[in-house]
């Protein structure tokens, strides 16, 4: 069973489900709220079929929040644009595989740039794609929907993926965060913390709330597990 209740548990709103004509007030708002991170997905319409922003906004956005900007690339291909991520703010820059035939290739780049590294991974994508990588990355992005849209329903087939990765990271003895994306309401978070998560990510269930105080005070009581 893995040891979740002695981890701390890190709660990152998914810019997604903000309201769009008021961005600046939004980030604001969540930050006042009590979110740890600030998750932002760039979509590019072809890796995934939509299409959300780029470094521009994530730039604007940077004055008008302190929080750690968790920047998710769902973009190929991904190694050239790196640099204006890490000029835009970001601080945590987590790519798919999927995105190009070199994932350690580009790892590096993003430690090499001074920020930490991320894999995302796909509900079909085996964590067996990052076991030769690990010493390069500093978080695990587990995709408990396909990713593209918000407001999906958590996919439960990724738990016992969870718990593999847990083992995994902890195997490494190094602090390798390990995050939830997709469907993360109060109750499938406290599935995917007892899983072995401990950073989850959610749209929906924080900025499409009315009270985001209330709605990230629910998430993290929800994924405060007890023994
Ligand atoms: C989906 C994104 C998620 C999305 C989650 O591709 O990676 O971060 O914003 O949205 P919810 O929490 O509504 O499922
Ligand atoms: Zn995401």
């Amino acid at each position: 069973m893995p040891d979740s209740q002695h981890r701390p548990l890190r709660i990152a709103p998914s810019l997604l489900a903000a309201d769009f004509s008021r961005l600046g007030e939004e980030v604001r708002a969540v930050e006042k709220a009590g979110a740890d991170w600030l998750h932002l997905d760039v979509m590019d319409g072809h890796f995934v079929p939509n299409l959300s922003f780029g470094p521009g906004l994530i730039g604007a956005l940077r004055e008008h929040c302190a929080l750690p900007f968790d920047v998710h690339l769902m973009i190929t291909p991904v190694e050239p644009y790196l640099p204006a991520f890490v000029a835009a703010g970001a601080d945590i820059i987590s790519l798919h595989p999927e995105a190009g035939p070199h994932l350690h290739r580009a790892l590096q780049i993003i430690r090499g740039l001074g920020k930490r590294a991320g894999v995302a991974l796909n509900p079909a994508t085996s964590p067996d794609t990052i076991a030769w990588a690990l010493d390069q990355i500093d978080l695990v992005l587990v995709m408990t929907v396909n990713p593209g849209f918000g407001g999906q329903s958590f996919l439960d087939s990724q738990l016992p993926k969870i718990t593999a990765l847990r083992r995994m990271i902890d195997a490494t003895g190094r602090d390798i965060t390990l995050a939830v994306d997709g469907g993360i309401t109060p109750a499938t978070a406290r599935k995917a913390v007892v899983a072995g998560a401990d950073t989850l990510i959610a749209g929906t269930a924080v900025f499409g709330q009315p009270d985001y105080a209330a709605a990230i005070a629910a998430l993290r009581a929800a994924g405060t597990v007890v023994a």
